[in-house]
């Protein structure tokens, strides 16, 4: 018997909690949070998924906006290991997946470390539920065969970034946390070979009833989303697939684009 289950010691599931519509929650996930004494959540968590949690626990929030850290990353992992330690069982809960640019690995590792009982509850990730809810496959046969989901919050600064790859026409880019670095991403793509009049969609609020879909080319993209005043959350989608999307539309909340 382990020491969650003998009760001696707590557990941290790190949740998915999908890209914003409720219903993407796994029913693993719903079942673990429906479970747990301490609630630790992000900024893009749906406050529907908060209401599953039981009304005794303790919820703590810990968001991140863009460039500001209401909790530096030490703390959530001290917070996580802490209650453990205590007995709670602990709901981890993140936007999207855990381990897509969720710093969930860092949480998992952070206690492993400590011999903490922890599990991982893998989420329907904005990086393609975006575009699916926008009507763009990131693969489709004879126009893109795999997909790159990258940040722009660090790609322009990464040098391992491999832009030659990226920049393959048969090949879809999704980049997540980029709406700021949006210009300079196309500049970059289009130095490396990518087309000026390749489409791209960027996809806002994605799945919820706020979503919103501009579209444009490589080209003129920045100047479209700055016009309309798009802002994050939001999903960029690079590619021919973006075409699809005129055949393909389907989502009935959509606003204006
Ligand atoms: C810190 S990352 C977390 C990604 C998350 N782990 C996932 O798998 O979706 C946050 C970024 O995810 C994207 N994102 C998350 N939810 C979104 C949504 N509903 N619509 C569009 N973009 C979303 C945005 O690019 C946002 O800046």
């Amino acid at each position: 018997m382990s020491d969650y289950q003998d009760g001696r010691m707590g557990k941290v599931f790190l949740l998915g909690a999908g890209p914003g519509d409720p219903d993407l929650l796994t029913i693993k996930a719903r079942n673990y949070l429906k479970i747990s004494d301490v609630v630790v959540y992000d900024r893009l968590v749906s406050p529907d998924i908060l209401e599953l949690c039981p009304r005794l626990s303790q919820r703590v929030y810990v968001g991140k906006e863009t460039g500001h850290h209401s909790l530096p990353q030490g703390e959530i992992n001290r917070l996580l290991a802490q209650h453990a330690l205590a007995g709670s069982t602990v709901a981890r809960l993140k936007g999207g997946d855990p381990f897509v640019f969720g710093r969930g690995g860092e949480e998992a590792l952070f206690l492993a470390k400590r011999g903490i009982p922890f599990e991982v509850v893998p989420g329907v990730t904005s990086a393609v539920a975006a575009p699916a809810c926008a009507g763009i496959p990131l693969t489709h046969r004879g126009i893109a065969s795999g997909f790159h989901v990258v940040t722009g919050h660090d790609a322009l600064s990464s040098r391992k970034v491999e832009w030659e790859i990226l920049s393959q026409e048969n090949e879809t880019l999704v980049v997540l946390m980029g709406v700021h670095s949006l210009g300079e991403i196309a500049r970059v793509l289009m130095s490396h070979g990518r087309q000026a009049d390749t489409p791209v969609a960027v996809i806002e609020w994605g799945t919820t009833p706020k979503q919103r879909v501009v579209t444009s080319t490589l080209s003129r993209i920045e100047t479209k989303v700055m016009e309309l005043g798009v802002a994050a959350p939001a999903v960029i989608v690079i590619g021919d697939v973006v075409r699809l999307r005129e055949s393909l539309r389907w989502f009935p909340l959509e606003s204006l684009e």
